[in-house]
């Protein structure tokens, strides 16, 4: 209600001699990008915030200044919801330099043209004050074609595909999907209904049924976090395990097709660019020599390095074995060595072919 509630208050601006430029998750939201806004950010001049509180019918008790860092803006209760009036983001970020680059968008059908913050200033001014360069749960435009865009991230474990994808879905706008989390749902559940898991009558039954739901950075198993207990070694084995069985491929594999049928989506995984997704315009295959891979893992879980080795090894065979979806290069995947590399250059590395390939 307030994010529609703030769009007219918008078209009253934009109809109005007022100069700014719409900043924040708004212009995100102007640019047909998935989002609710929950307040309104304007850039403007100094001179400006008269005539625009003015508009707004905003009085004294109704208005105060906020120092942010290098920040400074006038927050206004309006009767249609909150504005900020940012007169400065920090040295960077001037009303004039941002006025300059901004771009005019039509509203809707009122055919109003406002200014609009360019992606790269949303996401450098949401950086500068402080907040995630993009807020979450925002989904690209492109995701709304109907055409599924997934940049398929696949690769043995420990190679880094969690660390990488986290931060190239973040950078790039689009939702983040965790297969192997799904397999270890099914596993966790598998687990708890102590089902036998050499009978794949049952576990098939199991990964069917299993109610799999992702909130952010959290896995849901029906009403339950289980982010951890799906971690757990005992867990991760029997993942291993219950993941070589067809029928537990064929159902998270029709799931996470489904999925991809409704958004854009950075997947990690053992088959996403082979088998659930061969048409992704973008398949990277991540690697690291199985010592790097082990060392990451123990010093993140504190256990012993060659425990860790010798399982990584073990679980690499299982993966390579089995006969469906095993884990292979795909042939057009762009395979990517993290050994030794720095992951924020590995993700620049990332982002920069989804640019050149026009996934955005
Ligand atoms: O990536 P991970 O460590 O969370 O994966 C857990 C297990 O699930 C691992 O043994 C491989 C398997 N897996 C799979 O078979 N297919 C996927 N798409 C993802 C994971």
């Amino acid at each position: 209600v307030t994010a529609l509630r703030l769009r007219d208050l918008l078209v009253d601006l934009a109809g109005s001699e007022c100069e700014f430029v719409v900043i924040g998750s708004s212009a995100l939201a102007i640019q047909g990008w998935d989002v609710v806004p929950t307040d309104l950010d304007l850039m403007t001049s100094r001179e400006e915030i008269t005539k625009i509180i003015d508009l707004l019918g905003v009085n004294e008790s109704q208005a105060r200044w906020v120092e942010d860092g290098q920040a400074r803006r006038l927050e206004c209760d309006t009767g249609l919801g909150p504005v900020d009036l940012y007169v400065a983001v920090s040295g960077e970020f001037s009303y004039d330099a941002v006025a300059n680059e901004a771009v005019s968008v039509a509203l809707g059908e009122t055919g109003q043209q406002v200014k609009v913050g360019s992606l790269a200033h949303v996401r450098d001014m949401r950086a500068a004050v402080g907040r995630d360069v993009l807020p979450r749960g925002a989904v690209a435009p492109a995701a709304k074609t109907g055409t599924p865009r997934v940049i398929a991230i696949d690769g043995p474990a420990g190679a880094g595909k969690s660390t990488v994808s986290r931060a190239v879905a973040e950078e790039l706008g689009f939702a983040y999907l965790d297969t192997g989390a799904m397999y270890r749902c099914v596993a966790l559940s598998v687990a708890e209904k102590r089902a036998d898991t050499d009978d794949p009558k049952v576990i098939a039954e199991i990964a069917d049924a299993v109610d799999i739901r992702f909130v952010g950075e959290h896995v849901f198993l029906g009403e339950r976090d289980v982010s951890t207990a799906i971690r757990a070694t005992d867990i991760t084995k029997v993942t291993a395990h219950i993941a070589a069985y067809p029928e537990v491929r064929q159902a998270m594999v029709a799931r996470q097709r489904q999925m991809f049928s409704e958004g854009t989506f950075v997947a990690e995984g053992r088959d996403t660019g082979t088998v659930v997704a061969p048409d992704a315009p973008l398949k990277i295959f991540l690697t690291a020599t199985s010592e790097e891979r082990a060392l990451r893992r123990s010093s993140e879980t504190g256990e012993a390095f060659e425990l860790v080795l010798t399982a990584i090894e073990e679980r690499d065979q299982l993966d390579s074995a089995r006969e469906l979806s095993a884990l292979r290069i795909a042939e057009d995947a762009v395979m990517i060595d993290t050994t030794g590399r720095l992951i924020e250059v590995v993700v620049q590395e990332i982002v920069e072919l989804a640019h050149d390939r026009a996934i955005l």
